[in-house]
C-alpha cells in the first residue's frame, strides 16, 4: 500500500480531528524513522516529545516484551509492584510528594483542574474556583481542557465552555496582576524551556501577592504535570 491509498482510507475510516502531514512513517530505528516509500527521516518530533528514548533500542525492546509476557494489564483496582516502585524512583528524584498515572496530556491537565479546585473548595470555600490560563496555549481536547485553552479555534463549536477561566498574554505580568482575584484557584501555564524564565517570575510574584494559589505547570517535555503548591507569604505581603 502507498501512502496516498493509506491517506484515502484514513479519510475514509478515521474521524478527522488532526491535520496531518502526507508521510506514513512504518518503522523507527533510534532517531530515524523510514516511510512506506523506504525514505529515511531523523525523527526531531519524537511523537511530540513522548518518545524520547527512540526506536527500537533493545533494552526498551526486551523490557517491554518481558513485561507482555508476564502481565499484560490489571487496572488501578489492584496493586503492582512495577507501578508503585516507578512512584517511588519519581518522587525520590523530583520534588514531588506523591504521583498520578494517566495516560496523556489532556488527562493529566484534566486531574490538575480537578485537584485545584478540590484543594480551594476544602480549604477556602465554594467560591475560590477560577483558573487563569495563557492566551494561545494547548492543553488538551477535552471540555475542561479545551476551555484552559485559550485558543478561538479550539473552542469554537463546543459552548457552553466550563465556567470560571479567564485567559492572559503569555509574558505579561501587569495583565496577571489586574486578573488574580480572591477567587483565583489555580494559575496554569507552560514549562516549556524558553518560558521558565517566565515562570520564575511568577513564582515569586505569585509568593508575594496570590498566596497560597496553586501554580500548575503543563510540560510538554515529559508529559508528567507538576503542581507545586506555594509556602504561605509573610503576613505582611498580601495584595490590597
Ligand atoms: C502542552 C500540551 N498539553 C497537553 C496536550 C494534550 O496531550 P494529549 O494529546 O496527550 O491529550 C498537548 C498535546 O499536544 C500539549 O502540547
Amino acid at each position: 500500500m502507498a501512502t496516498e491509498e493509506l491517506k484515502q482510507d484514513a479519510a475514509r475510516y478515521l474521524m478527522q480531528t488532526y491535520t496531518r502531514q502526507p508521510l506514513s512513517i512504518v518503522r523507527g530505528r533510534g532517531t530515524k524513522v523510514y516511510d512506506l516509500e523506504g525514505r529515511e527521516y531523523l525523527d526531531f518530533v519524537g511523537g511530540i516529545a513522548v518518545n524520547i528514548l527512540g526506536h527500537g533500542h533493545p533494552d526498551l525492546v526486551h523490557a517491554i516484551q518481558h513485561q507482555a509476557a508476564q502481565l499484560i494489564h490489571t487496572s488501578n483496582l489492584y496493586y503492582t509492584e512495577p507501578q508503585v516502585k516507578l512512584g517511588q524512583m519519581l518522587v525520590e528524584h523530583s520534588f514531588a510528594d506523591k504521583v498520578f498515572f494517566c495516560n496523556g496530556g489532556a488527562e493529566a491537565n484534566e486531574a490538575a483542574i480537578k485537584l485545584a479546585r478540590r484543594y480551594s473548595h476544602d480549604k477556602y470555600g465554594a467560591e475560590r474556583f477560577e483558573i487563569i490560563t495563557m492566551k494561545n496555549s494547548f492543553h488538551g481536547r477535552t471540555m475542561a481542557t479545551l476551555t484552559a485553552t485559550g485558543q478561538d479555534k479550539v473552542q469554537k463549536g463546543y459552548e457552553p465552555l466550563l465556567p470560571g477561566f479567564s485567559y492572559v498574554a503569555f509574558n505579561n505580568v501587569e495583565e496577571l496582576e489586574r486578573v488574580v482575584t480572591d477567587k483565583t484557584a489555580a494559575i496554569l501555564g507552560r514549562d516549556f524551556p524558553k518560558l521558565l524564565g517566565q515562570m520564575r517570575q511568577w513564582f515569586d510574584w505569585a509568593h508575594l501577592y496570590v498566596w497560597q494559589a496553586l501554580i500548575m505547570l503543563d510540560a510538554l517535555i515529559v508529559w508528567l504535570l507538576w503542581i507545586r503548591m506555594l509556602p504561605p507569604p509573610p503576613p505582611d505581603a498580601a495584595p490590597a
